[in-house]
């Protein structure tokens, strides 16, 4: 079946340095070869925008090692929600879902390696592209970074950064959810501020319009038990003057460092140990063995209406590039991706 269809693919035109430019994209059309044994034929229905997509495609992988490098006319990382449409792998199925690393392209024959780090999606009657957001690694990102490395209790206090986010949108709800007492979060501009208390937030700073660190010191000044980072910089830096004793920061993202000239030196992590707090790095490939407790949980918090995922969703494959460099300057309100099939799918 495979030789008639065309592949589409977005790779590597030139390795940035600073930020994206439509001259670092290039497009490239193949037709697809038969499979061999043990392969599988996966038909691209969405695909991810997220930040560490310009560290992919720097030279130097930007530091981030857990994916190849890039080389010039290599398909750009990236996750993606794929139906399998062909197979000769026995742990895989005609008509099933998975998530994993897709790649910019429209179709891919994977053998299903441990480094494309696919999950099988369960069927629940869902839009398959919550695979990408609140049931895929976004949602799994929240869930474990906030409850298995900011260990929250109902009575806490909850700071959130990059709260209008894909991420950052999903902590806020979950926070609400377990009824944590207050919820504050950080957004860029009123639109995302408002969403953000519709969310669950009892108050929301606009990082954009408003001084962060005279906000902080009204709105947090009996302090915050949990923080979840997704920006980094002096927005976190800033943020740990108001840690209570035994406060949990989970560093999630740095966002507002990645592209940054140099490192971003923080001032105030002698608060850490001052307040014997904890500052809680997060990878989210660290909790694999999380990822069905979160997925389940998630379902039902969907069920029961009390989540709702958060989803901005792009439609046409030939607007990654366009929708990726957009990411930067925060043109998206909640998890960012790009539908690439012709229709929604119900999975
Ligand atoms: N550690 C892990 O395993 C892991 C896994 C997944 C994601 N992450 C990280 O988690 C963070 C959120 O990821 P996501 O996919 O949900 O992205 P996202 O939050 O949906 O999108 C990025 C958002 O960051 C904000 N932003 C951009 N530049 C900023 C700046 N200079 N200062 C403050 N905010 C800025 C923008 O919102 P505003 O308009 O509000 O500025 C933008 O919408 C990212 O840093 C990502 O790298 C980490």
């Amino acid at each position: 079946m495979s030789e008639s269809i065309i592949n589409r693919q977005w790779v590597v035109a030139e390795h940035p340095t600073k930020e994206l430019e439509e001259k670092h994209f290039g497009y490239k059309e193949s037709s697809v070869r038969p499979l061999q044994e043990g392969e599988v034929l996966l038909k691209t229905h969405y695909l991810n925008i997220a930040p560490v997509m310009r560290m992919y495609m720097m030279k130097d992988g930007g530091g981030y090692s857990s994916e190849k490098l890039l080389s010039i006319g290599d398909v750009i990382h990236g996750r993606g929600v794929a139906e399998i449409i062909d197979s000769r792998h026995s742990d895989y199925q005609v008509g099933e879902y998975v998530h994993g690393q897709v790649g910019w392209q429209t179709y891919k024959i994977s053998s299903m390696t441990d480094q494309e780090k696919f999950v099988k999606m369960t069927p629940r009657k869902l839009p398959v592209h919550y695979g990408l957001s609140a049931l895929g690694m976004t949602g799994y990102s929240a869930y474990c970074g906030f409850f298995h490395r900011g260990y929250p209790h109902p009575d806490d206090t909850v700071l959130v950064s990059g709260a209008a986010g894909g991420v950052g949108s999903l902590v806020v709800q979950m926070a609400k959810t377990i009824g944590c007492k207050k919820i504050v979060g950080i957004a860029g501009g009123k639109v995302k501020c408002d969403l953000v208390k519709e969310l669950g937030a009892h108050d929301v700073i606009d990082y954009k319009q408003e001084d962060v660190a005279e906000r902080l010191s009204q709105t947090l000044a009996e302090g915050y038990d949990v923080f979840f980072d997704n920006v980094g910089g002096e927005i976190m830096d800033n943020s740990l003057l108001y840690m209570r004793a035994g406060a949990r920061v989970v560093q999630c993202g740095a966002i507002s460092e990645y592209l940054r000239e140099g490192q971003f030196i923080p001032q105030n992590v002698i608060q850490v140990r001052k307040k014997a707090a904890s500052l809680n790095g997060f990878f989210v490939y660290r909790h694999r063995h999380q990822y069905k407790e979160a997925e389940d949980r998630i379902a039902s918090w969907i069920g029961e209406g009390v989540i709702k995922p958060l989803v901005d969703i792009e439609i046409g494959f030939e607007r990654m590039p366009h929708a990726l460099m957009g990411l930067y300057s925060g043109n998206n309100i909640g998890k960012k991706m790009v539908q690439v099939a012709q229709t929604e799918t119900i999975y």
